[in-house]
């Protein structure tokens, strides 16, 4: 069996909304309900249904505007702006299932270690373990500029910070110890102050004397969640992740990545099978193969079209952490005369877009490639599930992050078409064994 999550790219942001825009014509009214509960509820509700894991929900704190040095393209196509705080959002998905995991995302430069270890054990009470942290050092200088910074860390540095900031929380999270509570009206008696000890932490980025000021949550500390690939990325990963968000491109990529990262792992003293890889991946289902064909090729053809090719121009404007503006480049420039040296983003991304394309223009590159693979996931449910058990025998665990644009349709493909075929297959479960969402990451 392997484990099935989905990766909520837009956050609590706008989701397709315009067929004008690609976005097909399935977008409901997106565009003007995208910051109403209810379609996170639906997208909980089905997952389940599905046997989900958890769903990542993305987040970023700002209005981009590297692409050709202006805001235009960002607000006027809603590319990762307008975008609610997550955090919110939780206990009122986790009001209406019963056992889904919801990780929201935390930048270490917008909460200090104190913060988010009080916000997550708060989450972990209201949502009785089934809260997660996604740990991200976030992109761009324009979220660094929000929050103080003058521009963004570079890209070790901010690594090493976001080190130091994982073990602060867990320092606080664990500042209460076994035994601490006492909790017995009769005595009078709260809690016994001899087990809830300062850390009286002073690093290099942060300081934090502590004790947390609320209890352990029912996972005392909620599992962590990372995406970073490069050395330091994977490095972070090794250290504290529970569930690692995996970016490769094949199967063979993938069994090699998971290996990797299983020695890292384990050359930090932990137990590799306690990490779940899950490989990020882009499915196209339909009805029937051919109906999934037709459903590629349109979209192949919506990629090199003017509007396609702006958006992905712009979206390696913003990955490069806004120190290129794509834009600002004639699209018939080779490959191998683009100087990538500026940039302090999403390091790895850009390096594996043009990997191997070094003679290619960059229209024909951003006209074809993928950053996130589908790694031959298209065709009807059947089809699909076959190809994703062939996947994960190659590369060996622990499942797949699903990421398709947020729509119903899409919703239901999933926990109608897709779960219903991989069970007939017996490679996802069939219920819930946990009753947290560390548990059921852990139960196989
Ligand atoms: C699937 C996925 C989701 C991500 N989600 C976020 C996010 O919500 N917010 C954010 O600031 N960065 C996000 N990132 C960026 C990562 O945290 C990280 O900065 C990036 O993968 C680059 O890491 P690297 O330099 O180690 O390769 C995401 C990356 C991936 C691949």
């Amino acid at each position: 069996m392997f484990h099935l999550s989905w990766f909520l790219g837009d956050g609590f942001g706008i989701h397709p909304w315009s067929a004008a825009n690609g976005d097909g014509p399935w977008v409901g009214n997106n565009v003007n309900d995208w910051m109403e509960p209810d379609i996170y509820i639906d997208l909980a509700t089905s997952l389940e249904r599905a046997g989900f894991d958890y769903i990542l929900f993305e987040d970023t704190s700002m209005v981009e505007d590297s692409y050709n040095g202006s805001a235009d393209t960002s607000l006027r196509r809603g590319l990762m702006a307008p975008k609610n705080d997550p955090m919110p959002l939780v206990p009122i998905i986790t009001r209406a299932t019963k056992h889904i995991g919801i990780i929201p995302t935390v930048s270490t430069i917008q909460y200090p270690p104190y913060l988010a270890a009080r916000l997550y054990t708060t989450l972990d009470h209201l949502t009785k373990g089934r809260v997660g942290m996604n740990v991200v050092t976030s992109v761009t200088d324009r979220v660094a500029q929000n929050f103080g910074y003058e521009r963004h860390l570079d890209h070790d540095e901010r690594y090493r910070m976001a080190m130091e900031w994982t073990d602060v929380v867990l320092q606080l999270q664990n500042s209460w110890k076994d035994g601490a509570i006492v909790a017995d009206p009769e005595a009078g008696v709260y809690a016994d102050h001899t087990k809830v000890l300062p850390i009286d932490h002073k690093g290099e980025f942060f300081s934090s004397r502590g004790p947390l000021n609320t209890i352990p949550g029912p996972q005392r500390t909620p599992p962590i969640c990372s995406a970073g690939s490069s050395e330091a990325g994977r490095d972070l990963a090794a250290k504290y992740d529970d569930t690692m968000i995996s970016l490769v491109k094949t199967p063979a990529e993938g069994k090699a990545y998971r290996e990797d990262m299983r020695k890292r792992v384990a050359a930090y003293g932990r137990n590799p099978d306690d990490v779940k890889f899950l490989f990020l991946v882009s499915p196209t289902i339909a009805a029937t193969d051919a109906e999934a064909a037709a459903q590629l090729e349109a979209a192949a053809a919506w990629k090199a079209s003017d509007k396609g090719i702006e958006y992905n121009l712009w979206n390696m404007s913003y990955t490069s952490g806004g120190r290129i503006d794509f834009g600002g480049i004639d699209p018939d420039t080779l490959i191998r005369d683009i100087d990538l040296s500026k940039q302090n983003g999403e390091h790895t991304s850009i390096l594996n877009l043009f990997k191997g394309h070094e003679d290619k223009t960059l229209r024909e590159v951003v006209a074809s490639s993928h950053q996130v693979s589908d790694m031959g996931l298209h065709g009807s449910p059947d089809t699909v599930a076959e190809r994703m058990g062939e996947i994960m025998d190659e590369i060996g665990g622990d499942g797949f992050l699903v990421y398709m644009p947020t729509t119903r349709i899409n919703m239901a493909m999933v926990a109608d078409g897709l779960a219903p075929a991989l069970r007939r297959r017996g490679l996802i479960r069939t219920e819930y064994t946990g009753a947290t969402l560390r548990e059921n990451l852990l139960a196989f």
